[in-house]
């Protein structure tokens, strides 16, 4: 039987949320990942050592014995000083995420304005310390504007701070490839959802909640173009699902959370894709080296092996409902 064998997958960005959610989702990442970039938008919001290294606790303990690395990020409120940083970079913290206010679920406690001075100060001092700064970029802008409407707030970050390895998590719009191109500090992570779906996914049949989030989902040419980058590893890309599970009548409801849990399935529809356009040589790099080079990461000794026999995705996962739902994949986990 046909089949991938992954060494060492990583996922650059993923959402675990707490207890009690964080025991219902972690274990999908902790089997199948060596590692996760954990995000910060709790409430409250995870920017001091202390609370990164409790949650850090609760995560290995959900995690069941599993062998994984959660890569701990702290969230760049206004609580954040050099202080915490240089805390931070003593316990092994590396990485900072910036949310700008109100962008997206849980970044009220974001920053107001990105080029403030203070802001500034923290942003230079992080560079000292060589910490990773991981940016959710867009403005508060038209929703199909606003990734490219953020793009003068990367190009002022990456020039100002050479040093910084800045990340634009979850590239969503073609237009930002250039950026990431042009600038040698700044690279970039790419979810599933975004080099597999449309905003049509979305709107253009009945309204379909559980493929909404932030930044929204582009257009069929938005898609094509990210996925070719995916299926082709480029060097500066690496994959971060963004999974971000939400019960499903928060979902459902009037509020309509944004975030698409997809961690389950997350290697299985990569797999699904390069195996569709003949790249599956590409998946181990796109999944595994691109994070291991761009974030000095280790090589760890997972081995993840996947074989070609369907799978049938289900309505529900512990009260969420997942990306591709109702679909079948035409990959397994052995
Ligand atoms: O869709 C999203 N959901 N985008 C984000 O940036 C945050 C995430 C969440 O935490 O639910
Ligand atoms: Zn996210």
């Amino acid at each position: 039987m046909e089949k991938i064998i992954l060494q060492s997958p990583y996922d650059m960005h993923l959402h675990l949320r707490d207890t009690p959610l964080l025991e219902k989702v972690a274990k999908y990442t902790a089997q199948y990942f060596s590692g996760a970039l954990v995000m910060p938008n709790l409430n409250p919001p995870v920017d001091s050592v202390e609370l990164a290294l409790g949650y850090k606790e609760r995560i290995l303990k959900a995690c069941n014995g599993n062998d994984f690395m959660p890569l701990m990020s702290l969230y760049l409120t206004e609580r954040l000083d050099k202080g915490v940083l240089k805390r931070a970079k003593e316990v092994g913290i590396k990485f900072i995420k910036l949310y700008p206010k109100g962008a997206t679920t849980g970044s009220e406690s974001g920053v107001s304005r990105v080029l403030d001075d203070k802001i500034l100060q923290i942003l230079e001092y992080a560079q000292d310390l060589g910490l990773i700064l991981s940016i959710h970029g867009e403005s508060n802008g038209f929703s199909m504007e606003r990734e490219a409407e953020f793009h003068p707030v990367f190009v002022e970050l990456a020039t100002t701070f050479p040093q910084l390895k800045i990340i634009f998590e979850h590239l969503s719009d073609a237009r930002s490839i250039a950026l990431v191109e042009k600038y040698s500090n700044l690279f970039a992570t790419l979810t599933l959802h975004h080099i597999s779906l449309c905003l049509d996914d979305v709107i253009g049949g009945g309204l379909n909640p559980h493929y909404f989030c932030k930044p929204i989902l582009k257009t069929p040419k938005d898609r094509d173009v990210l996925l070719q980058i995916a299926l082709n590893a480029h060097c500066k890309f690496s994959f971060g699902s963004d999974s971000a599970p939400h019960l499903r009548e928060n979902k459902e409801n009037a509020k309509g959370a944004a975030g698409i849990f997809s961690a389950p399935f997350a290697l299985l529809g990569l797999a699904e894709l390069f195996d569709k356009h003949n790249q599956l040589e590409n998946l181990q790099a796109f999944v595994s080296e691109n994070a291991q080079r761009i974030y000095d990461l280790p090589k760890s000794s997972k081995i993840v092996t996947l074989i070609k026999k369907a799978t049938q995705i289900p309505q529900e996962i512990n009260g969420i409902v997942p990306i591709f739902t109702g679909n079948s994949l035409s990959w397994s986990y052995a």
